[in-house]
């Protein structure tokens, strides 16, 4: 794929979701389907970098996925770590920056280690910005940052912004696998994200998937609550 730099200053976060039903109509185990999920995140990634995308946040694990009975949870949280460990040296190489966002305090100490290893070693990235989602919920990130804004003082939404640590506005969001919902991801800094929804499962999402929402991306007007570049009227008349 071709290098550009038309992306840098776009933000796309991507709820990659249909694992399971890729796994289910082929007769598989749902966790085959994370295994090929895998996949498709390292294909995606790559694709990101090669076109240049500034920052790209993947939604992996929500909080409310806890609720999954515990071998695909724990078979999700192995993934997770060995996804870690084997990407460390690539993203080291193509100046890719790892962050885990969500809460820690509830994954296993092994993966906690390896999540602050990577975001140690890949810190000095320059050209992606990859934020991963894990034990994620937005409406709890919006509470805990709330919980910690000073009330008698008036905050900025860059500010607040700045105390969820999620990576701030989402230009475009992404959700694979059909359904056409949020899931309780980035609800604040998807205010006046495009949205655009596929039917594709994950695990078939494809680098040609991926600049095809981004084409459609760059096709949109966004007015953010403004008007149309041709509705500007000349000084004088309304
Ligand atoms: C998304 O795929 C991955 C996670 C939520 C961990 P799903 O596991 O939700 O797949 P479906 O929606 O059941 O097909
Ligand atoms: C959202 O998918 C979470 C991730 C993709 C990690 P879910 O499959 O958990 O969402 P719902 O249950 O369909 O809303
Ligand atoms: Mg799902």
């Amino acid at each position: 794929m071709e290098k550009s730099t038309s992306y840098g200053n776009v933000s796309v976060a991507i709820i990659m979701d249909g694992n399971g039903r890729w796994a289910t109509v082929r007769g598989l185990p749902r966790l085959a389907g994370h295994r090929a999920g895998a996949v498709a995140v390292r294909r995606i990634v790559e694709a990101a970098s090669d076109l240049g995308i500034g920052a790209l946040t993947l939604y992996a694990f929500s909080s409310d996925n806890w609720k999954r009975p515990s071998v695909e949870v724990g078979g999700l949280m192995q993934l997770f770590r060995t996804y870690l460990i084997d990407e460390m040296p690539g993203c080291i190489r193509h100046g890719i920056r790892l962050e885990v966002i969500g809460r820690r305090d509830r994954l296993d100490p092994a993966l906690i280690a390896t999540i602050e290893e990577v975001e140690r070693q890949t810190r000095g990235g320059r050209n992606l910005r990859l934020r991963i989602a894990v034990d994620y919920s937005a409406r709890e990130s919006i509470l805990r940052a709330a919980s910690q804004t000073i009330a008698d003082r008036p905050i900025s939404p860059d500010e607040f912004s700045d105390l969820l640590g999620n990576g701030g506005n989402v230009d475009l969001l992404i959700r694979t696998g059909g359904e056409q919902r949020l899931s309780d991801f980035l609800l604040w800094e998807s205010a006046y994200a495009e949205l655009v929804f596929t039917r594709r499962m994950w695990p078939d999402f494809t680098r040609e998937d991926l600049a095809s929402a981004l084409g459609e991306f760059t096709g949109r007007e966004r007015r953010f609550g403004g008007l149309r570049c041709q509705e500007v009227v000349p000084a004088g008349g309304v």
